[in-house]
C-alpha cells in the first residue's frame, strides 16, 4: 500500500511516501530561517510558504521516487493540533488530490504521528507509554495500539520546547532555542537548586513550564551581562567569550534538568499508575535533548522497559511521520470524506 504524507501544520512543509510501513522518500522545506528574523514563528508567513511550497515539493518526490501519482492509494494529512492556516493549506492540498486521483483520505493527528515515527526505523512495543514533548505540546498517553491512545497528562500552559523557546529568548540565543541550551548546557553541570521543578507535587499527570520560565527570566534579570545584545547569530553562540561562557552554560545545564527531572518524575509517576505497560516512547522536538534522552533511558532501564527514541532526523516534524501514522489508520480501514476539518486545537 502507497501512502503519501503531508505535513504543514507549523513551519515545516513536507511530504513523503511509505509503501507498507517503507520510507520511500521525503521532502521537506523549513521557514525557520524566515522566522528566526522574528523570534517565533510568524502564522500567516507560515501558510503562505506552505501554499508556495507544497506542490513543488509533491512533485519532486514523485520524480524522485519514480511513482505516479495513480499508483498512490492513501493521501494522509496532518489535521491538527498546529495553526489553523497552515493545516488548512495541507488538508485543502490532501483533499484536492485524493478526489483527483482516487486515493483515500486520511486525516491524521500529528501528534500521535510524532509518538509513531520510531516504527519507521524499529518495532514498537505496545501498550506503551508514550511522551510528546514538542514546541507546542507535552502529553503522556497511554499508547494502546498504533491507532489507541489515551490521554493521561498535558501541559496546562507552556509546553516542554515552548520553555525551552522561551528561556532561549530570554538570554537572546538565535530560534529555536531548546538545542542551544542543550549544547552549552552539556559544558556544565547542574545546579539543582536553582531552579523550581514545576508543579511536581501537583498528584495529577499534567504539567506546568510557565513557572519555570519565570524563575529563569528572574535570574537573568539579576545577570544581564549574560543576556546576547541582538538575537545572536549561530556562529556568535559558537564563539561565547570565555568568561561568560561557563556562566550561560550553568544556567542551561540547570535549565535543562529541571524540565528533564520534572518529566521523569510525571513518567514515573505514570508507570507506577499502569499495567502491563512494555515499553516508553518518547517523540517530539525536545526527544532530540541529549540530557531527556539520557533521563529517559534511566527510567526504562529502573523499571524494566524498552526504551523507543526516534532518530534525531524523525524528532522534528517530517512527512514521513504522517504517511506512516496514516498507513497504520489504513490498514485499520479508517478513512476521512471530504468533509475532513482541520483542528487547530483540543481534540484531533
Ligand atoms: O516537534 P517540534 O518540531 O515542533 C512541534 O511540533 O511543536 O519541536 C520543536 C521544538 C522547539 O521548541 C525546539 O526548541 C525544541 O523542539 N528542540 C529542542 C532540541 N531540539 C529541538 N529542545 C531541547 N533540546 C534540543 N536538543
Ligand atoms: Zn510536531
Amino acid at each position: 500500500m502507497l501512502t503519501l504524507g503531508i505535513e504543514t501544520s507549523c513551519d515545516e512543509t513536507a511530504v513523503a511516501l511509505v509503501e507498507d510501513g517503507r520510507l520511500l522518500g521525503e521532502k521537506l522545506a523549513t521557514q525557520v530561517d524566515m522566522h528566526a528574523l522574528f523570534g517565533g514563528v510568524v502564522p500567516e508567513i507560515a501558510s503562505r510558504e506552505h501554499l508556495r511550497v507544497l506542490p513543488r515539493l509533491y512533485k519532486e518526490l514523485l520524480a524522485e521516487t519514480g511513482k505516479e501519482p495513480g499508483e498512490i492509494d492513501t493521501v494522509a494529512v496532518a489535521r491538527g493540533p498546529g495553526l489553523l492556516g497552515s493545516l488548512l493549506v495541507g488538508v485543502s492540498f490532501a483533499k484536492g488530490l485524493s478526489l483527483a486521483i482516487g486515493a483515500r483520505l486520511i486525516g491524521v493527528n500529528h501528534l500521535w504521528a510524532h509518538l509513531l515515527a520510531p516504527g519507521l526505523t524499529g518495532d514498537l512495543c505496545f501498550p506503551a507509554l508514550g511522551l510528546l514533548v514538542s514546541g507546542g505540546h507535552t502529553h503522556i498517553y497511554r499508547i494502546q495500539s498504533s491507532i489507541e491512545f489515551e490521554l493521561l497528562g498535558r501541559t496546562l500552559d507552556d509546553a516542554a520546547g515552548e520553555a525551552f523557546d522561551k528561556v532561549a529568548k530570554l538570554m537572546n540565543f538565535p530560534y529555536p532555542g531548546g538545542r542551544y541550551i542543550d549544547d552549552l548546557g552539556q559544558e556544565s553541570t547542574p545546579d539543582k537548586k536553582l531552579f523550581p521543578r514545576p508543579y511536581i507535587d501537583h498528584p495529577s499527570l499534567d504539567f506546568s513550564f510557565s513557572g519555570l520560565k519565570t524563575a529563569v527570566a528572574l535570574h537573568v534579570a539579576t545577570r544581564p551581562d549574560l543576556v546576547f545584545e541582538t538575537m545572536a547569530d549561530p556562529e556568535a553562540v559558537a564563539n561565547l567569550a570565555e568568561d561568560k561562557r561557563a556562566d550561560i552554560a550553568k544556567i542551561c545545564a540547570s535549565f535543562n534538568w529541571s524540565v528533564a527531572d520534572t518529566l521523569r518524575i510525571k513518567v514515573e509517576r505514570a508507570l507506577d499508575s499502569m499495567e502491563g505497560v512494555k515499553s516508553v516512547i518518547v517523540a517530539g522536538g525536545v526527544a532530540a535533548n541529549s540530557l531527556v534522552r539520557k533521563t529517559m533511558a534511566g527510567v526504562a532501564k529502573k523499571h524494566g522497559l524498552e526504551l523507543t527514541l526516534p532518530d534525531l532526523a524523525l524528532c522534528t516534524d517530517n512527512g514521513s511521520m504522517i504517511a506512516y501514522a496514516g498507513w497504520q489508520l489504513a490498514k485499520a480501514g479508517c478513512s476521512h470524506g471530504l468533509e475532513l476539518e482541520a483542528i487547530p486545537r483540543g481534540q484531533v
